[in-house]
């Protein structure tokens, strides 16, 4: 009950002297790089001026739209558990290994934000980013990325906004996925609202090729990154090839 408290604790007595009021509307603009003061309703500072980072995970109409995001990854991770469970019961096996989601962290937000120049509000996230939930899909071969597609978005209360498919069209540098942003209602007390999740579909394969770029992509030091990045594509294309000749096996195998 800790977190409750505080959260009452900051609604009743704090308020930012410099966006004081748009907080209360939930019209809150922060810059990064820029502090705030917080007050008490008497208008002594509370602390030491805070980031804008710190400010916007503290107002309730943000961790409000994070509660949001939370749940329209649930929906489709049930969505998706209820298929695999039918699935399996009548083939057999499992169109999914696995399954797993993630709400963009604050900071990791914050720069995106300000990578594509908009300026930080609550309004402004759910309208711009289109990755805050995250909801990937692990399957075995690539025919079961596209079972999963169908079964997906034949649910007639999801919504496709946009579909990338890297495994048609690989990325310049090897990497495949199937991509969708899609639309979810959330039924709370007082609303139902849509939510936008991006929805990662890929084999184990194309993970496990795509976790080791995302790592080496992010070590700097890497010495003669060309020549890594070559064998990178390479092993992206030889497994994908492995893919589809496992892929073949299964289907002489299942008949
Ligand atoms: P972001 O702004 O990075 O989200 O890209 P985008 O808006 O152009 O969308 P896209 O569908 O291309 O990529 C979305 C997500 O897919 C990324 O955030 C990564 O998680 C993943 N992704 C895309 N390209 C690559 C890649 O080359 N390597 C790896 N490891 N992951 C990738
Ligand atoms: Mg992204």
């Amino acid at each position: 009950m800790e977190g409750r408290n505080k959260e009452t604790h900051w609604v009743a007595e704090g308020t930012i002297a410099s966006v004081g009021q748009a907080m209360a509307t939930k019209n809150i603009k922060l810059a990064d790089g820029v502090r705030y003061q917080l007050q008490d309703a008497q208008g002594n500072n509370l602390s030491e001026p805070i980031e804008a980072m710190q400010v916007i995970t503290n107002v309730q109409s943000f961790r409000q739209l994070m509660m949001k995001y939370s749940c329209a990854c649930l929906e489709i991770e049930t969505k998706l558990n209820v298929l695999n469970a039918e699935f399996s019961l009548t083939n057999d096996r499992n169109p999914f290994e696995s399954i797993h989601s993630r709400i963009k962290t604050p900071q990791s937000i914050l720069e995106k934000m300000n990578r594509k120049g908009i300026e930080l509000t609550v309004e402004n996230i759910e309208k711009y980013l289109s990755d805050v939930a995250g909801v990937r899909v692990i399957c075995s071969f690539p025919e079961d990325v596209y079972t999963v597609r169908q079964l997906l978005l034949k649910q007639d209360d999801i919504r496709l906004l946009v579909e990338k498919d890297y495994i048609a069209h690989p990325k310049e540098n090897g990497y495949r996925s199937l991509h969708l942003i899609v639309e979810v209602p959330i039924f709370l007390s007082e609303e139902k609202r849509f939510m936008k999740v991006e929805v990662q579909l890929r084999t184990i394969a194309m993970d496990f090729w795509a976790s080791l770029e995302h790592k080496l992509k992010y070590k700097k030091s890497v010495s003669d990154a060309e020549r890594v990045s070559a064998e990178l594509k390479e092993c992206a294309d030889a497994s994908a090839a492995l893919d589809l000749r496992m892929q073949q096996i299964e289907r002489q195998i299942d008949g």
